[in-house]
């Protein structure tokens, strides 16, 4: 299958000319899996909840009727992040989006330092789909941070993880190298380029999308400073094997009774 992140830069609140600059970057791709960034459409530096809340949108909003226009356009899924507004509550969340139709949402459920100002957590599991065959699991970029938010998609069969990002801090690019080697799956990271300042904060996105593979070998970096589509070919099959040599399997050699806290 064809996987890829789209790596952008959004000005911040101008959805519609995101949602250009997107299309722009797509042209006539075609992809099975196409990642983009956590907040793709909107931007990420808020200066109060009213001002999240006001781009917010329902998971049948503007940004769900886009993106399944993208899914149509590149003949596959895609899957980006946004501002959901549920049960008139604020989330940052995704959407997955597949030839045409919602699948679902995942709300982030680690949220990352003022972000907790702005956003209600998700209190559900990041979950595993199977679209077109293929397991395909979805976390929210500082999940990262927290090991059992990939380990627990891996135990329910990912093979590949969608990983919409708005990278800060230096670590996550390397760090996915270890979520894929401790996992044996592959992973899209879709970051974000630029820098927005306001309100108490300055954020410089770090870009380097990235796709890494099971075996932690980097399949394909974007750059730091500019906006593009990277797209691999992989065998989503290579992520079922959890074998590392004849005495050891990643999956059935956990002592998660010795783990329990
Ligand atoms: C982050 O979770 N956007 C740093």
């Amino acid at each position: 299958m064809k996987i890829g992140y789209l790596q952008n830069e959004p000005i911040f609140g101008e959805k519609k000319k995101n949602f250009e600059d997107v299309r722009q970057l797509i042209k006539s791709i075609k992809t099975d899996l196409l990642v983009l960034p956590e907040l793709f459409a909107t931007g990420y530096t808020f200066t109060s909840a009213e001002e999240a809340r006001n781009l917010a949108e329902k998971k049948d909003g503007a940004t769900a009727t886009y993106l399944k226009e993208i899914s149509l356009q590149i003949e596959g899924t895609v899957i980006g992040g946004f501002i959901e507004l549920e049960d008139d509550k604020v989330y940052n969340a995704l959407l997955i989006v597949s030839k045409g139709k919602v699948i679902d949402t995942y709300k982030k459920i680690h949220l990352f330092n003022r972000e907790n100002l702005w956003f209600t957590p998700g209190d559900e599991a990041p979950k595993v789909y199977k679209i077109d065959g293929v397991k395909i699991g979805v976390m929210i970029c500082f999940d990262w941070i927290f090991p059992e938010t990939c380990r627990s998609l891996a135990l329910q069969g990912m093979q590949v993880l969608a990983h919409p990002s708005n990278l800060v801090l230096p670590h996550c690019q390397s760090a996915m190298i270890t979520r894929c080697l401790e996992n044996r799956i592959f992973a899209v990271t879709a970051n974000r380029i630029g820098n927005e300042l306001r309100g108490g904060d300055e954020f410089s996105f770090t870009g380097k999308s990235q796709i890494t593979s099971w075996n932690g070998k980097t399949l394909t970096t974007a750059t730091e400073d500019k906006v593009g589509v990277g797209i691999i070919e992989i065998d989503e099959k290579e992520a079922n094997n959890k074998q590392i040599n004849a005495f050891n399997d990643l999956i059935k050699n956990r002592r998660s009774n010795l783990y329990d806290l």
